[in-house]
């Protein structure tokens, strides 16, 4: 047996192409703004994880120039050998303070972030305990570092401590995600400090969209929930309201070190190139001055909430700017992201694995850069194209 045969065999994307539904790859052409030109005509962007809008701010733009002219494109190796330049310092330094922990190191991703924290600390003879719908960067970390993984189901706090009593006095680790990325529901942080306090675990929470959207600063879901400090590691991204990649892991000093010494994800591989890091710097700088952009993307999201659920749509317990409109087949979820599309707007059709098998969406997120004209005129092709495809009444 040939070991590419899976793929000769894979013809699923082939025939969604030849239905004319195929969603996936479409090229944008130009920033990533609330508005864009997307396959020659104009869409408004409902399908951007660029909360704040900064992708395309002209002050952030400049520093990242500015960083490519002193240290030029890229660093050619790990922050661990000869990868390290004095701004990646200055970003974890002012990381650190932003998010109140004792320490703060980068990774080149979220995904690596995760990786490298959970598979690093979670060893042999540990327990993870991990949501069952958490990211797939913590459930490949959590396979990677041989620790036992218990999943609980999502954000059921009876159901954990159902588990936790299982495991008297062993060492372990509960993980979560901060908003849950396809739907924008919360975990119940609080709920889960309380359970790893009770059983002597610790507690992180991968806030890859709730650090720079959520909480009065920014400072994430924890903040949000009024429990920063009762959050022993928080892992993040700047792939989201940072406007650019890379990813971080904050929390003791004495955990940080030891994730600086022993991550793989960060020690064997190249650290985050130069314009990336002054872009991360300068948004922050941003994020501090102007905490009303927050406040903007949460009322843009509350605007299109407010106009689907009152038009009926199935909608869920979004909290973030994160709305997901509930469709159900796969098919019919392209067919209506199509449909969408064809009328303006740019949505992201959510399919199994990355939701339950027949509990497709189409998830929207919002920009601190919508204006109400851009979100009611969304809203009026939901209504048209919910109709058409029955997603709503009338
Ligand atoms: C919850 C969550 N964690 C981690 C990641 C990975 O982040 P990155 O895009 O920086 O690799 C994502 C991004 O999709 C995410 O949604």
């Amino acid at each position: 047996m040939d070991i590419f045969q899976k793929c000769f065999d894979y013809d699923r994307p082939e025939k969604v192409k030849a239905m004319g539904l195929y969603p996936y790859f479409v090229p944008l052409q130009g920033h990533v703004g609330a508005e864009m030109e997307i396959a020659g005509h104009g869409l408004i962007m409902l399908g951007s994880n660029n909360y704040l809008g900064l992708t395309d701010n002209p002050y952030v733009m400049e520093k990242s120039r500015e960083a490519i002219t002193k240290y030029g494109t890229g660093c050619t190796g790990s922050r661990f050998l000869n990868g390290t330049l004095d701004i990646h310092l200055e970003l974890e330094d002012r990381l650190t303070k932003f998010l109140q922990k004792e320490a703060c190191l980068t990774f080149s991703t979220g995904f690596q972030a995760n990786l490298g924290t959970i598979a690093t600390l979670g060893l042999r003879g540990d327990i993870l305990y991990l949501d069952r719908k958490n990211h797939a960067s913590i459930i490949d970390g959590a396979r990677l570092g041989y620790a036992k993984v218990v999943k609980y189901k999502h954000n059921d706090m009876d159901h954990l401590r159902h588990i936790l009593e299982k495991h008297p006095g062993e060492s372990g680790m509960i993980i979560t995600d901060g908003v849950f990325s396809m739907e924008g529901d919360l975990a119940d942080i609080n709920g889960l400090a309380d359970l790893a306090e009770e059983f002597g675990v610790r507690l992180l929470v991968d806030d890859a969209h709730g650090v720079g959207a959520m909480g009065p600063t920014g400072m994430g879901t924890a903040e949000h929930q009024g429990c920063h400090d009762r959050v022993d590691m928080t892992v993040g991204t700047f792939s989201k309201s940072f406007a650019c990649i890379g990813g971080f892991a904050a929390g003791s000093a004495s955990v940080i070190s030891y994730l600086r010494h022993n991550a793989r994800t960060n020690i064997f591989s190249a650290s985050l190139p130069p314009a990336a890091v002054a872009t991360v710097i300068a948004a922050l700088d941003i994020i501090e001055k102007e905490p009303e952009l927050l406040v903007r993307v949460h009322r843009a999201a509350e605007r299109c909430r407010n106009g689907l659920s009152s038009m009926g749509f199935d909608i869920g317990q979004s909290e973030a700017p994160i709305i997901p409109v509930f469709v159900g087949d796969d098919l019919d979820c392209f067919r209506v992201w199509k449909d969408m599309f064809d009328n303006g707007v740019f949505t992201n059709p959510v399919v199994s694995p990355a939701v339950e098998p027949g509990g497709a969406i189409l998830r929207t997120s919002f920009m601190a850069s919508h204006t109400d004209d851009m979100i009611d005129r969304a809203l009026e092709v939901f209504e048209k194209v919910g109709r058409r495809h029955n997603l709503i009444g009338g």
